[in-house]
């Protein structure tokens, strides 16, 4: 079930400039007829906006005041070195008190978060947020937001396991819980469900948005899981460790109420898979690649170059990751065999959960090519300037999307050359298992019709690839030059 929908997030993801107009038409017409099947996942793109509270009578008060104390914070922060202040100026310093104890709710394509700052309660029994107002006359009381901290927020799949948290302001004079645990440092919450599990989601919707969100904190700071996964943590241990100095806190039936400075509830994320844009973020998906280079202690900064082709006696190392319950390479060895002729070291590796075994041989190779899939997501790993080469099955325009999308994209942001193969009906097993005339070889988007799950079990599960070594060799010859470069 895993990949119930992915098919669904690659049309929200998909960009048009990429495709010519026929094959838009095309496209659109595919999407029209699966509009129905898919409808709760083509959520909205881009717009950042606010997330309107439950009870919208409060949240029309807070987005009147607010606006006001955004346009005039500069002002208030003058006006409060005044020695004798102005009435008025005294009312606007209240304004940016209160503000500062609202919870800042946004909502973005993928994403929802909330930032809160102040008096800041957590209470993981009733997964609750509570931000605690001092002022007497605060307008902030009894607002709350709902909020599943797991950023892939269109996909209904992914976020109907995701836990629900509320993110309250209540007055102190109300009966809220003391603290019994204070804390001095700001805490993080978000969620290992969705689609956990899954590499490439793994990273996406969870490793890549908490660094966004995290790294500003410089390692002080709280994590705290909801719908943990203790495999989870132990995979991605190093990563962790680097992001935050203290123990990773495990809430979901926690009845203590921890108190915080500041509580921010789900994950930033850039809506293009595995990138942070550093127009919108201080940060890029190069940092991002940095830091965890640091975190595996990974000693490769930049890729071989090949300064001259007669000198073997340093060679380009090419890592052929393989698979081997699906979409796997047929003749491993004669593509080894190929490649060892034309001066490549060959590493063959399946990637499992070994974090730091994966990190090790993927950072030690110059070139990384495998068939589409979540394996691939270690390109993340690849020394600067590496190439990546994804094969991709036989499938149509559906798993050309994915390809692009998934893989090809997000490695034009991480200073990765990128070569693409795209297999021929012969060299798919899939001319084994049915007739020529059958609609999986003759028209794969009819069978994007019955779902995807129908189309994921014969492209994906089914499909191996005997590679073309004579077709594939100009891509490796191509892979040589580049390294010259
Ligand atoms: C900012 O302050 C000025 C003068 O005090 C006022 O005229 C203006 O409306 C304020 N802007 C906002 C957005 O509240
Ligand atoms: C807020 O909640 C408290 C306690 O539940 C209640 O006494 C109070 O009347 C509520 N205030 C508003 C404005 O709803
Ligand atoms: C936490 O801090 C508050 C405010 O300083 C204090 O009143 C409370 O006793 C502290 N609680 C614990 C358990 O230390
Ligand atoms: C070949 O590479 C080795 C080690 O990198 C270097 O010492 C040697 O000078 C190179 N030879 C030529 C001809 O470039």
């Amino acid at each position: 079930m895993i990949y119930n929908t992915i098919f669904a997030k690659s049309f929200s993801r998909y960009e048009q400039k990429k495709l010519g107009y026929g094959a838009l038409i095309g496209f659109l017409l595919i999407v029209l007829s699966l509009c129905t099947v898919f409808k709760p996942y083509l959520g909205p793109l881009h717009d950042y906006e606010r997330i309107v509270p439950k009870n919208p009578f409060n949240a029309a008060r807070i987005s009147t005041q607010m606006a006001k104390v955004e346009g005039n914070a500069t002002k208030t922060l003058i006006s409060e070195t005044s020695i004798s202040p102005t009435k008025a100026e005294v009312e606007k310093l209240e304004t940016r008190k209160v503000e500062q104890e609202q919870p800042l709710c946004v909502s973005e394509a993928r994403t929802e978060y909330c930032q809160t700052q102040g008096d800041i309660r957590v209470h993981g029994k009733s997964s609750s947020v509570y931000t605690v107002s001092h002022e007497t006359n605060s307008f902030a009381e009894n607002v709350s937001w709902s909020i599943r901290p797991y950023a892939r927020k269109t996909d209904a799949y992914a976020m109907s396991s995701v836990r629900k948290w509320s993110v309250n302001t209540v007055k102190a004079s109300q009966q809220v819980s003391q603290c019994t645990k204070n804390h001095s440092i700001p805490a993080v919450i978000f969620s290992t469900a969705g689609y956990t599990g899954n590499h490439f989601h793994e990273f996406s919707d969870i490793i890549v948005p908490l660094f966004l969100t995290c790294r500003q904190f410089n390692g002080q700071v709280q994590l705290i899981i909801t719908d943990k996964k203790p495999w989870w943590i132990v995979k991605h241990q190093a990563f962790l460790k680097k992001l935050s100095n203290y123990e990773i806190m495990d809430i979901d039936r926690d009845d203590e109420v921890h108190c915080f400075p500041k509580v921010i509830v789900g994950l930033k994320r850039y809506h293009k898979e595995l990138s942070i844009d550093p127009q919108k973020y201080s940060y890029s998906i190069k940092d991002f690649r940095h830091f965890l280079r640091s975190s595996y202690s990974l000693k490769r900064v930049n890729a071989i170059k090949i300064k001259d082709i007669g000198n073997q006696s340093k060679k380009p190392r090419l890592l052929i990751l393989s698979r081997k319950r699906s979409r796997s390479f047929t003749n491993t060895n004669q593509i080894a065999k190929m490649a060892k002729g034309l001066g490549f070291k060959v590493i063959v590796m399946e990637a499992g959960r070994n974090m730091r075994n994966i990190a090790d041989v993927v950072n030690s190779c110059d070139v990384l090519m495998g068939v589409h899939g979540a394996g691939l997501t270690n390109i993340l790993f690849l020394p600067e300037n590496a190439i990546f080469i994804q094969v991709v099955p036989y499938g149509g325009m559906q798993v050309e999307w994915l390809a692009t999308n998934d893989f090809a994209k997000p490695s034009e942001d991480m200073n990765i050359k990128y070569l693409e193969y795209k297999i021929r009906l012969e060299e798919s097993t899939l001319i084994q298992q049915y007739p020529l005339d059958h609609m999986i070889i003759k028209d794969p988007s009819s069978i994007v019709k019955q779902g995807w799950e129908a189309f994921r079990s014969v492209y994906f599960d089914k499909q191996n690839i005997k590679l073309d070594v004579n077709r594939f060799r100009p891509i490796l010859q191509k892979t040589i030059e580049l390294l010259h470069q």
